[in-house]
């Protein structure tokens, strides 16, 4: 019964994606309408997938999508295995699941155990049926509705008891919410049957997540409130049993509004054998309640509490969701305090509940919502992110039920806020038109272009969370501080000792902590990577603004930037622990501990530019698999440094693994090359992670793939090849080249190809077609025979359009000398001659002996300029020398300088230098 995996392809397999993820929470029909029928649908939130991905959620959760009359925004279902007409078609659900996964990001679906529409024909059989058949036993009936009067009503200002008469029936049937929602009947196995098929159904398809709606009342008891039930639970293994042996990485999330020891009770026993998942309910209203009452107490003593829950399992953490702000987990005081700080409008309240969205019970005070943030993504659980909220979404309370926190999307100030393009009257809900929040100032597309925005600093966080796994999965042990207005917490995962400071009040506040346990620790704050004083063993002292926070990170001094020495003083080699194979390293869950070990490797290479920058984050954007001869495998990676100040860059990898002889080979002979030793379960299988480049395999796979061009798939796009008629003429149609030994890495690495042909692998990456390849080929387009004739390149697209030259290729010729000239300074000239294959570390440099015979001879920028004309629209430069029998290659560069103004620098570089070059007197090429 295992699912076909086509749906699936683009997420790994780690069985506890759910405990490092950021959930998205978002309902079809509100997030882009792509027909203009005014409501949202598959095909339009298929077309947003990427405003999800890089807003750095790692899951999405749909709210019910099902045929329905929509009496409860979809949560009376008509028809559990289809979707409903207005969101689109299976066909259209199954494209957004495979586009959702391509990009990584899994999906929940909802999983309505607990009832059904009235208009579902199963209930349409109940009510028909004689009383002790097998369809009436599908739902709860009564003759005198006597029964499980202990049960409370949850929807208590529309409903008056959870019976309904049914004038079809002559009898009454149980709900326990809406009167046209009745309750399946759990006594009956043809319901249990009946609603494992519907769990095979989706998990075929390959949803990863079950949301159990509504979970606790599946049972119902004479003399107890109908709720948590044994028998309930005893479903909720059966349930869990099912998925483990037929689906493994698939999660059940419960929805059980409970109080802690009631709601822990869902994560099952020992390793967990019910919910992977649950909501924590009571925590959600106080932390709204320690803002406003400016006092810690409320999140301290909801949390400790709260029972440890299984290794395996994990807490959901949410803010605002589609429902109302429930008070049902707070005593009679609490519930009168936050209804008299959050809703004295009547209109915001509902149920035991407030109707309202995040950002307007926060009175659109940016520093409360970003506290709020702040804590919903450190404290121990995943956070589930409502839609909107990240950009402040507004609400309309006067919407009636909950409808006004599931309003649309807000993505531009056009018509319906770029929603859609129906007459605004046909739109599912009216768009916020509230003049604070209103769509025109409030929408992602003002968000994005500005990076003050909260949209940017919500995608920051995000970020943050994702890097560091202490956030939400660390051990919390809160800090005693004399000031109640702070909360503080310590956050430890395996290496990671995070510290969390966050200030509750509306005015700055002081604060000593206890710090002494992590004595000589720097904190660094981790938005800013700001270095605090280190700890000492009295107390540490700091001020925080209103409503600010901070998220450090306690570093051990010595190991920012630096390898930690061994006991020997030898520089040891970072570790990494797997499981079974390498690839793993480039899993979700260690991509951490690549990150924490790639900025001291990347300072150790020629070719980083950033060496003298504090690195911010780094991530890996891409993993392209490259197959080598032989069967093995390398990846290219691609990551992006962020640093503190400036603009960020992107590099490229290659990476691939060795065991054995080759990895001893490797210790030997290339150390600079290893970046990490891999210990995996099996010794004998452990090895080291390299850098890829310095196989000649993985050289020679890189030319194959322009020797055969084709298109190489990646996670986010793929390598094409640009293959130009020069190569067929020059190298003819036999077999590739092999790869020589010999490299040369200087700003990017090269390698060459049986004296015929060179490679370069780009570094750095930069948008947009690499000029060595536009002027290359403008070159041979225009058969200029002073230049090393350029015979094709990689190029990189990916999914957005996003275009890199990775690799050029060129005709080799053997040697090659350098010479910069500035416009600005023309006597101030250097030359560094190169011979390919000279050894790194030995390469001959030389200054010109004679620099004024030089300059006034042969190179004067004005001498150049006559005989210069602009190649194309990037003022490249084409020239000939007078005198010069060598190839010439132009560049120009523009440096910004401390000299004013900025000048720009030609650079020409000539190959077969011997011919011209006042290096004939002198030693640096051998040819004197
Ligand atoms: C859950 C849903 C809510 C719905 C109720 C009844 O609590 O979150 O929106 O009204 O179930 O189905």
């Amino acid at each position: 019964m295992q699912s076909p995996d086509r749906n699936r392809q683009g997420i790994d397999h780690d069985p506890f994606w759910y405990k490092s993820g950021v959930i998205y929470e978002v309902h079809v029909r509100a997030f882009y309408d792509s027909n203009a029928d005014g409501t949202g649908d598959f095909r339009g939130l298929t077309e947003k997938l990427d405003y999800i991905k890089d807003l750095g959620a790692t899951a999405i959760w749909l709210l019910p999508f099902y045929p329905s009359p929509l009496k409860d925004d979809g949560y009376d279902i008509a028809d559990y295995c289809a979707v409903h007409p207005s969101y689109g078609t299976l066909a259209d659900f199954k494209k957004f699941l495979r586009e959702a996964h391509r990009r990584g990001l899994r999906v929940i679906t909802e999983l309505v155990l607990n009832h059904t529409s009235d208009q579902h024909p199963w209930f349409q059989r109940s009510r028909r049926a004689k009383p002790g058949s097998h369809w009436r036993n599908f739902y709860v009936w009564s003759k005198t509705a006597a029964e499980y009067h202990d049960a409370r009503i949850i929807f208590k200002d529309v409903e008056q008891s959870n019976w309904a008469w049914d004038h079809v029936a002559n009898a009454y049937y149980w709900h326990r919410f809406f009167s046209h929602q009745p309750d399946l009947n759990f006594e009956s196995p043809a319901v249990h049957e009946a609603m494992f098929k519907v769990v095979d159904f989706w998990l075929d398809l390959g949803v990863d997540g079950l949301r159990l709606d509504a979970v606790p009342y599946l049972y119902e008891r004479e003399g107890t409130n109908c709720e948590n039930l044994p028998e309930t639970h005893a479903f909720l293994k059966r349930l869990r049993q099912h998925v483990d042996e037929n689906y493994g990485d698939r999660m059940l999330l419960g929805e059980a509004n409970q109080w802690p020891e009631d709601a822990v009770a869902y994560f099952g026993q020992g390793r967990g054998d019910e919910c992977h998942m649950a909501f924590h309910f009571p925590l959600m209203p106080r932390l709204f309640m320690a803002v406003r009452m400016e006092d810690r107490q409320p999140i301290v003593d909801i949390l400790e509490q709260t029972p440890p829950i299984p290794e395996t399992s994990q807490w959901a953490l949410f803010l605002r969701n589609h429902d109302e702000l429930t008070l049902e987990m707070v005593t009679d005081e609490e519930r009168d305090y936050m209804y008299r700080m959050y809703a004295h409008v009547e209109q915001a309240r509902l149920n035991l509940g407030i109707r309202r969205r995040l950002a307007p019970l926060m009175n659109n005070d940016r520093k409360s919502i970003e506290l709020l943030n702040a804590l919903l993504f450190s404290l121990p659980g995943t956070p589930v992110l409502y839609y909107g909220d990240e950009i402040g979404l507004g609400e309309n309370i006067f919407l009636g039920d909950r409808n006004g926190v599931r309003t649309p999307m807000q993505w531009s100030s056009d018509k319906n806020a770029g929603f859609s393009r129906a007459n605004p009257q046909s739109l599912y809900l009216p768009i916020i038109l509230d003049p604070g929040y209103h769509y025109e100032a409030n929408n992602v597309e003002v968000q994005l272009a500005n990076p003050h925005s909260l949209l940017w600093w919500m995608r920051r966080l995000l970020a943050l969370r994702k890097r560091w796994r202490a956030l939400g999965e660390g051990k919390c042990e809160f800090l005693q501080t004399g000031n109640r207005k702070i909360l503080s917490y310590i956050l430890r995962y395996e290496t990671e000792t995070l510290l969390v400071v966050a200030n509750l009040s509306r005015f700055p506040q002081p604060v000593e902590l206890d710090l002494s346990a992590f004595q000589h620790a720097a904190p660094i704050e981790l938005f800013g990577r700001t270095e605090f004083p280190v700890i000492s063993d009295g107390p540490y002292f700091l001020s925080l603004g209103p409503h600010s926070f901070y998220w450090f990170s306690l570093e051990p001094k010595f190991a920012r930037g630096q390898v930690q020495p061994s006991a020997n003083g030898q520089a040891t080699l970072p570790t990494l622990a797997l499981a079974h194979d390498w690839h793993e390293i480039l899993a979700e869950k260690n991509k951490f501990g690549m990150k924490e070990i790639l900025p001291d490797y990347l300072r150790a290479q020629t070719w980083f530019k950033g060496k003298s920058r504090s690195v911010k984050f780094l991530t890996i954007k891409e993993d392209i698999p490259v197959n080598l001869a032989g069967g093995a495998d390398a990846r290219l990676a691609f990551l992006q440094v962020d640093y503190v100040d400036g603009d960020s860059e992107m590099y490229s990898l290659p990476l691939a693994f060795a065991c054995g002889a080759e990895a001893d080979g490797l210790r030997q002979h290339s150390p600079e090359r290893i970046i990490a030793e891999l210990n995996l379960a099996s010794p004998a299988q452990s090895g080291i992670l390299y850098d890829a480049f310095s196989s000649p395999d993985f050289c020679a796979a890189l030319l194959e793939m322009l020797w055969r061009p084709r298109r190489v798939k990646a996670s986010q796009g793929e390598i094409e090849a640009v293959r130009l008629p020069e190569l067929r003429r020059i190298i003819g149609e036999s077999s590739p080249p092999k790869p020589s030994k010999a490299r040369n890495e200087q700003s990017n690495s090269s390698v060459i190809f049986e004296d015929k042909l060179m490679l370069k692998l780009f570094r750095r990456l930069e948008p947009g077609l690499n000029p060595e390849l536009e002027v290359g080929r403008f070159l041979n387009s225009h058969s200029f025979p002073h230049c090393q004739t350029v015979v094709g390149g990689l190029e990189y697209v990916g999914n957005a359009d996003s275009r890199f030259t990775l690799a050029v290729v060129h005709a080799f010729i053997p040697s090659a000398t350098t010479a910069w000239i500035s416009h600005s300074t023309p006597s101030a000239v250097t030359t560094t001659a190169s011979s390919h294959g000279s050894p790194r570390g030995n390469r001959p440099r030389c200054r010109f002996p004679n620099r004024s015979n030089f300059s006034s001879r042969t190179f004067r920028p004005r001498s150049l300029r006559p005989s210069a004309r602009i190649l194309n629209r990037r003022g490249f430069w084409e020239f000939a020398l007078p005198n010069c029998t060598g190839f010439w290659r132009p560049t120009l560069s523009t440096s910004l300088s401390p000299r004013n103004p900025p000048h720009r620098t030609i650079g020409a570089r000539c190959f077969n230098p011997c011919a011209i070059w006042p290096c004939k007197a002198c030693d640096c090429c051998g040819s004197k």
